[in-house]
């Protein structure tokens, strides 16, 4: 089965609406252009609801089946850009220097609108369609802003999809895997305050720089030691700070990084070794350790049952043999997080071909791209609720 006629037929209108938002990029929670854009399209596509400021600035269309039922099916799309200067050189290139869509984000917004102007003229499943346009993916927390606004019980939803465009995957694929896909993503600091003192005189020191070098060290122990070998992690010290001279021992030192897992168990385990670790050996030299470990997006974990039930969906449209549900998880970090926590659901991948990747100023969406992603939602919401 291939795209839905229907679909393709307007597909070149939603592609419209994508190089517009390209045009006019906005960062975090301040997407106010484009939030009034969705609501606006959102009510003359006939919504029964649509409910702005949720999250802030996010958006919410409810649309119902031409028959009742029990389902409440989520669908989100993120609408935040990226602090980027673009070098597309494309008609419809960022107005604004220094902000773009690097990421994406335009054309997942303006395919799940075109999947909502569809699903508002058919209607026909038996149930509720939501549609969900989140601020501040990139880094904001707009998810677990819209989730904690109490929109997952506001709406009823019982399920809840997301999907991301890939770079480098071909158009017309699809993929996905069950349980973990992407990373959480939490970041530490680690100060240490030892005893200044001239370098010719290291007795009368507590050395900063030596204790830094010994923790680097031993830090790497984490996932070398303790954590299982069959599982996923990074610990990556990404800045030292420490002196000014060739002559001086410096008095502080500060360390930062960034640590991935796809396990909350194994997420545990390293800020715990983490904690003990600097704790040891700063006080084994006799400086003051300050430790902080900051959790940032949690671990992106598809529901089974979702997730081969929307690889179906995409297999729908593409072919099954086009869908990856073995795809490998990304040490790359997702907000969608949130709200796979608080409901069952599953996040998909869709090939936005041979394009630049995500976050570089080369990069633009393919409006190849759209009817096959409108189409998904469309299918997924038409076979998960049979009128
Ligand atoms: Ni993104």
């Amino acid at each position: 089965m291939p795209v839905v006629n229907r679909i393709a037929a307007f597909s070149e209108e939603i592609a419209e609406w994508r190089r517009d938002l390209h045009a006019h990029p906005e960062l975090d929670y301040d997407v106010h252009r484009t939030a009034g854009i969705v609501a606006e399209k959102l009510k003359s596509f006939g919504c029964d609801e649509v409910v702005t400021g949720i999250g802030r600035t996010g958006v919410v269309g409810v649309i119902r089946g031409s028959k009742p039922g029990d389902k409440v099916i989520g669908m989100r799309a993120d609408m935040d850009a990226l602090p980027i200067h673009e070098a597309t050189n494309k008609p419809y290139a960022s107005k604004t220097p220094g902000k773009m869509h690097a990421c994406g984000h335009d054309g997942h917004t303006s395919m799940l609108l075109g999947a909502a102007k569809y699903l508002a003229e058919t209607r026909n499943f038996a149930g509720t369609a939501v549609v969900i346009f989140q601020p501040a993916e990139e880094g904001g927390g707009g998810g677990r802003a819209m989730v904690e606004d109490g929109m997952m019980e506001r709406f009823g939803i019982t399920e809840v999809y997301g999907m991301h465009n890939m770079p480098n995957m071909p158009v017309g694929q699809f993929g996905l895997r069950p349980g973990p896909l992407m990373a959480a993503a939490d970041r530490f600091t680690i100060e240490i305050e030892g005893r200044g003192a001239h370098a010719a005189q290291p007795h009368g020191s507590i050395d900063t720089v030596m204790i830094t070098s010994q923790l680097i060290t031993a830090l790497q122990s984490v996932v070398s030691r303790n954590v299982d070998p069959l599982e996923s992690a990074v610990l990556s010290i990404t800045l030292i700070r420490a002196g000014d001279a060739f002559n001086v021992l410096p008095q502080t030192a500060t360390l930062k990084g960034t640590v991935r897992t796809l396990n909350k168990s194994v997420q545990d385990l390293i800020e715990r070794r983490m904690t003990d670790i600097v704790n040891g050996i700063c006080s084994m030299h006799e400086a003051k350790a300050h430790f902080t470990y900051d959790r940032g997006y949690p671990v992106t974990r598809n529901h089974e049952a979702q997730t081969y039930f929307a690889a179906k969906a995409a297999g729908a449209i593409v072919g099954e043999d086009k869908v990856d549900l073995t795809l490998a998880p990304t040490m790359g970090a997702e907000d969608f997080s949130y709200m796979l926590e608080a409901r069952p659901g599953a996040f998909i991948f869709v090939g936005n071909g041979d394009s630049a990747g995500l976050h570089h100023p080369a990069y633009d969406f393919n409006d190849q791209v759209i009817p096959i992603g409108v189409s998904y939602w469309a299918r997924l919401v038409e076979s998960a609720m049979p009128a």
